[in-house]
């Protein structure tokens, strides 16, 4: 395969200054990290000790293989929401490994609001079962949960995608074959007792650990009866009486050493098989990436210096390349493993959408991953392009983006804008896996065009009553709450917050997360090739 040959200068002014605006946002990326994984108060510290519990940090680093990667998702969901303090939505969940095999882990956090359930909170759980379900990934729960956070309860409880959809995810799980392992670290009341019940194994601490469908403060509320946690729903009560958990531990290190034999017993499963070869390291450092990123949002630059940094030997077998060139589709590697790129080098045309409908068809025939690298504006609109069929021909790219069967990958590596989300494996056409860079935007279009979408259709209406059209203060006062509010909601951190992606990450380190990732999807066999589409508009 050819190697792309670089152009970028690394001494210039432009790169320096490109590299020192990343840098900043990779140092603050660094620093919310660090924040939702530590920004605890003292009092939850304290009671947790007092209770003899380990923090969610150490559960994970001793249920975890040393020095073996963990691909950490939505660590900085619910980013700004509630009180501010919701870490993670109030959880920790990621892709680790354990006695040597890919398993999803999820994990409650007691110390913020005593691991209670928010709304952010069900949606990233949903989120975690969806990863787990798509790749064929085990579930090891640790759960030390108060429950629903009442306050809140209405958001939580009845919709279709609310608490009850974790319980019916389980058995669907369950029937999947999919492995499900629970450890009770702390309560797991009322619906929350269903975690436990619906997973495969259940370890039990004793003391911390309880399950009960009404806690002691329920109990005695409705009948007056006084019970501890541990007398209604403790480990001896569900290993020796009840039968609700299978394996008694006497603290947390014991639970999760017990995770992990069973861990050990359970059978392998075969990976589906894609074409691979030996990996080999780009030749140009990944790290560049933070000098090539433009700092405007609206400066174009060639995706082919991004593929140089995340392909095996920065070798790139590029498809039609003189055909449709505002996208760029080929063939390459990354840490071993065959992928096809599609990146945007400029606004979708019918000759890019078309070209990019033939690539995708022809990479899941052949049983190719795909890797989208979004930096769109949208599809080309104006008289002469609707005349010849923009639409139908985009069309035609999004219906092969929505029946491909193949694992999709999908990182916004600058922005993310109408249809162009769409056509480009944006969220709602289920890529397996959805990352943003920390300089990322996204929305239904830029926040000044939507403001002149606005005023102009404003201006019609007043034109229409034969009014003039809007003075430039009012025009300026419209113009810039819409501007603002787009680029609050459209940044990456917003995007996040909302789990409209699985997380943020470092440019630098795209091309490995994208190994583990491309890694994890073939724990699901591919769905056979040739599967088909629906009908094409010609
Ligand atoms: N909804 C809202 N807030 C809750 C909550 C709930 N279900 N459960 C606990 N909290 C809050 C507490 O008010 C406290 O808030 P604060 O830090 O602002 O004071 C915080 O979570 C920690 O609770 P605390 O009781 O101090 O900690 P703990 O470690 O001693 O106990 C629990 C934690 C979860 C065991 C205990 O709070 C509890 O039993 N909660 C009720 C559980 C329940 O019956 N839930 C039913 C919901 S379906």
């Amino acid at each position: 395969m050819e190697v792309i040959e670089s152009r970028i200068d690394t001494g210039s002014d432009e790169y320096k200054a490109n590299f020192a605006a990343m840098e900043q946002m990779v140092a603050d990326l660094k620093a919310e990290l660090k924040k939702a994984r530590e920004d605890r108060s003292e009092k939850a510290r304290k009671r947790n000790a007092e209770l003899g519990k380990l923090t969610v940090q150490e559960r994970l680093d001793k249920l975890l293989d040393r020095n073996t990667p963990w691909l950490e998702i939505a660590p900085l969901a619910a980013k700004g929401m509630y009180d501010g303090k919701v870490h993670g939505a109030g959880t920790r969940a990621g892709i680790g490994i354990v006695q040597g095999r890919e398993v999803f882990v999820h994990a409650n956090d007691p110390m913020i609001k005593g691991g209670t359930v928010y709304p952010m909170g069900v949606k990233k759980t949903l989120r975690c079962q969806t990863i787990c379900m798509e790749n064929n990934l085990p579930m090891i729960m640790l759960v030390d949960s108060g429950g629903a956070y009442l306050p809140l309860q209405s958001e939580i409880f009845p919709d279709v995608d609310d608490g009850g959809r974790i319980f019916y995810n389980q058995a669907i799980i369950s029937k999947m074959n999919i492995p499900q392992l629970t450890a009770v670290m702390g309560l797991c009341t009322a619906g929350g007792a269903y975690i436990p019940a619906m997973s495969d194994h259940v370890v039990h601490v004793t003391g911390t650990g309880a399950i009960f469908l009404g806690g002691p403060p329920l109990v005695r509320a409705a009948t007056g009866e006084e019970v501890t946690a541990e007398d209604l729903g403790g480990a001896r009560v569900h290993c020796q009486e009840s039968g609700v958990s299978d394996y008694f531990a006497e603290d947390d290190e014991h639970a999760i050493q017990i995770i992990r034999d069973v861990m050990s017993l359970l059978p392998r499963q075969e990976k589906a098989t894609i074409p691979t070869r030996a990996p080999s390291e780009p030749l140009y450092d990944p790290q560049e990436i933070w000098g090539i990123v433009p700092r405007s949002i609206s400066t174009p630059y060639d995706v082919r210096e991004v593929i140089a940094r995340i392909a095996d030997g920065s070798e790139f077998l590029e498809f039609k390349a003189m055909y449709g060139p505002t996208l760029v589709c080929g063939w390459a590697y990354i840490h071993g493993y065959q992928v096809g790129i599609l990146g945007n080098n400029g606004v979708l045309f019918s000759d890019s959408s078309l070209k990019a409908t033939q690539f995708i068809s022809l990479c899941d025939r052949q049983g190719i991953p795909l890797l989208f690298l979004q930096n769109i504006n949208g599809y080309i609109i104006g008289r002469e392009y609707e005349r010849r069929g923009i639409t139908k021909d985009g069309h035609k790219m999004v219906h092969a983006v929505s029946t491909a069967t193949v694992p999709k990958f999908t990182v916004i590596i600058g922005a993310s804008f109408g249809a162009g989300n769409y056509g480009m494996c944006g969220r709602g056409y289920s890529p397996r896996f959805l990352w943003m860079w920390p300089n990322a935007q996204i929305g239904v279009m830029g926040g000044e065009q939507a403001a002149s979408v606005l005023i102009s259709v404003k201006n019609d209406q007043l034109a229409r009553e034969g009014q003039p059209p809007l003075p430039a203060e009012l025009v300026a006062g419209i113009r810039q709450p819409i501007i603002d509010s787009a680029l609050k909601e459209g940044n990456a951190y917003y995007s996040t917050a909302n789990l409209w992606d699985d997380g943020i990450v470092d440019p630098a380190r795209t091309r490995d997360v994208l190994g583990l990732a491309i890694s994890v999807s073939l724990g699901a066999p591919l769905a056979g090739r040739n599967q088909g589409h629906g009908t094409f508009r010609m």
